[in-house]
């Protein structure tokens, strides 16, 4: 079956609630068809309620972060279950900046991954080497051992539902993106392991993402590789005429 590309933005926490609505209504009705592009917008958790109640029928609303627990006296987190009733359909799981900046743990991907299934939100999971294990040739082995971590206990059916977004720490924000070719051969590698974990048919249906510094003049030949099935975006995506363009790309 064809894989149906993905374009997910990171807001991260940027945008204000006006900022917000200007670019929901800027870009509701001009996204590709839902079944052509899954057109998704992570944004904070304050503004997943606003946004979901003005998202035009092709935008899908997604959150950055979330506890694992189901409730619970942790100050200033957001539960699953609030995500998933704030009426977002996606999860981002362990982006680089929570692991590296908030100290998230595989152990921690993990339980998120199973929260986010309990909770039926689909699981945008990423990960991603730094630059000293892209240098020593351990990409593969870091990536793997990520992979084997955030799948652990996962079902099939579970894996099906899972996008998976391979960022390389040294592209985010810094304007070095992957060459497509690099990317495309990481992403295969990454198909290869969901393969030995899930069997090929499996691993011949989950959406494979790139994400690091993807731009307007980058996207389209990223998107052209064999196993790049969309992008993560960063920066570029807070403005919403870039938000389109790549959606267009992905078409
Ligand atoms: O989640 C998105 C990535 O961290 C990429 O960010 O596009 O600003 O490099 P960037």
């Amino acid at each position: 079956a064809k894989r149906i590309p993905v374009i997910a933005a990171n807001w991260k926490m940027f945008k204000t609630k006006d900022e917000a609505l200007e670019f929901i209504f800027a870009v509701n009705a001009a996204v590709p068809s839902r079944d052509e592009v899954e057109s998704i917008i992570c944004a904070p958790a304050i503004l997943l309620n606003l946004l979901v109640k003005r998202e035009g029928e092709h935008i899908r609303i997604g959150a950055q972060n979330m506890h694992y627990a189901d409730e619970g006296a942790f100050t200033g987190e957001n539960s699953p279950a609030q995500v998933k009733t704030a009426g977002a359909e996606y999860i981002l799981i362990g982006h680089s900046e929570r692991r590296s900046l908030f100290n998230e743990t595989d152990k921690d991907v993990n339980l998120k991954m199973h929260a986010a299934f309990k909770y039926d939100l689909a699981p945008i999971l990423c990960i991603g080497e730094q630059l000293d294990t892209r240098e020593a040739n351990k990409t593969k082995e870091v990536l793997d051992v990520q992979l084997d971590k955030a799948f652990e206990g996962v079902s099939k059916e579970q894996a099906l539902k899972t996008i998976v977004a391979y960022e390389p720490v040294w592209a985010i924000g810094t304007g070095k993106t992957a060459t497509p070719q690099m990317a495309n051969d990481t992403i295969k590698d990454v198909r290869a392991k969901l393969s030995d974990l899930y069997g090929a048919e499996v691993a011949a249906q989950v959406r494979i993402l790139y994400g690091g510094s993807v731009k307007p003049d980058n996207i389209e030949s990223l998107l052209q590789e064999s196993d790049i099935d969309g992008a993560l975006i960063g920066g570029a995506a807070l403005d919403h005429k870039n938000f389109l363009t790549f959606t267009k790309a992905a078409k």
